[in-house]
């Protein structure tokens, strides 16, 4: 990629190709093909869309870009992206991950894989000696999430990247909060990087995508295979979405972040509001591990209220967020984490996990911050 020389901002424009080699076209065109002709009968550079499609090369070239990868890969949707690298494990294999997790990786993970033959121990990673102590003969890989979802939960990379080495597994990271230009994973050492491309990405709430990057040129040929085979790709028309969105990540992922440290700081003092989980505060205890590994505390946070009120005035009184289970739009988000991201998880785990009635996330997007605080503080009170 002749890419590779130039600066994250330079990148998400150009990406893997910044022109349409076909006709100059300023865009790589929507090619909305499903088969390619074989001239006289033999195969040209594309043959089938599920095994390549300029459209979808456009963006998978770009993550691997963006993340020093050798590869990358486009999936329907960020679920897509984990189902298909964890079916790189086989009956048998015994996975470690992260225990505060996405409530569909959690459900992925404790309904699907063991259907499979999976195993699975869910640690807090955020302590390097509960993973050690959950590796079993049979784990072969580590899943993990940093900031974690909802209660950024901040896990070590260049630890848990040693531990993976040294007992010969397969090490995954979910880099959906953080995005590549906040946290670039490969360089930590972590194996395979994955996006919900649906979020920051794409960055317009409106498609479903996922993408994945691996600097490991044998784990690339297995996820090329697996991604081949199993076809939950992405399509030419999400991939164009995509490739758009990323283009202006960095002004706005940049906006939206600078408004979140003012919003996390004055929420942290209001007097309706219990705690506020955000890298980006002075206070936030893991704040020290977090800044050696990403350089940025992203654009979004979690927060309790105290009292349950202060939820249903929130969820009922707030005009400018967009109430649902989503984050990284030019919207701001609100998710009320117990009975939309992570519903999925029982009650009594999320409990023992720390998800109460009362626990919210909020996803800052790009309007005016004073008008977001206004309505903030409306809801509130
Ligand atoms: C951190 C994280 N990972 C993965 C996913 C799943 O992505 P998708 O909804 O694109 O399947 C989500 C969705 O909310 C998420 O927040």
């Amino acid at each position: 990629m002749s890419q590779n020389k130039y600066r994250p901002a330079t990148q998400l424009i150009h990406q893997g190709k910044d022109r349409d080699p076909a006709t100059g076209a300023s865009t790589i065109p929507i090619y909305q093909a499903s088969t390619y002709h074989h001239d006289g009968g033999a195969p040209g550079g594309y043959d089938y869309a599920r095994s390549g499609n300029p459209s979808r090369e456009q963006v998978e070239e770009a993550i691997a870009l963006l993340e020093g990868g050798v590869r990358g890969f486009a999936y329907a949707s960020g679920m897509a992206a984990i189902g298909s690298v964890l079916s790189l494990l086989k009956s048998g294999d015994h996975l470690i991950a992260s225990a505060d997790l996405y409530g569909g990786t959690w459900r992925f993970i404790t309904g699907v894989l063991p259907q499979q033959g999976v195993t699975f121990e869910l640690v807090d990673t955020t302590d390097a000696d509960a993973v050690r102590e959950a590796i079993t003969p049979q784990t072969r890989a580590l899943f993990l999430e940093t900031p974690s979802n909802p209660l950024f939960q901040i896990t070590d990379l260049r630890v848990m990247a040693e531990i993976a080495r040294d007992n010969g597994l397969f090490s995954v990271l979910d880099n959906t909060f953080m995005t590549p230009l906040l946290q670039r994973p490969l360089d930590l050492g972590i194996d395979i990087s994955i996006h919900s491309a649906t979020k920051f990405l794409g960055g317009h709430s409106d498609i479903l995508a996922g993408l994945a990057t691996t600097a490991d040129p044998v784990l690339g040929k297995r996820l090329k295979y697996f991604q081949n085979a199993f076809g939950a790709v992405l399509s030419p028309f999400d991939s164009f979405l995509l490739s758009r969105g990323i283009k202006t990540l960095k002004v706005r992922l940049g906006e939206s972040q600078d408004s979140a440290q003012v919003l996390a700081e004055r929420l942290s003092t209001h007097p309706a509001i219990a705690r506020v989980w955000y890298p980006g505060l002075a206070g936030f205890e893991a704040r020290e591990r977090h800044f050696s590994q990403a350089s940025g505390a992203g654009a979004v946070f979690s927060f309790e209220v105290k009292d349950e009120h202060h939820v249903t005035g929130l969820l009922q009184k707030a005009k400018l967020p967009i109430i649902a289970p989503s984050l990284g739009g030019v919207e701001t988000i609100l998710t009320h984490c117990w009975s939309m991201s992570h519903a999925a998880i029982p009650e009594k785990d999320k409990i023992r996990q720390g998800i109460s009635k009362k626990l919210l996330r909020i996803s800052i997007g790009l309007e005016d911050i004073e008008d977001l605080w206004e309505d903030l503080e409306a809801g509130l009170s």
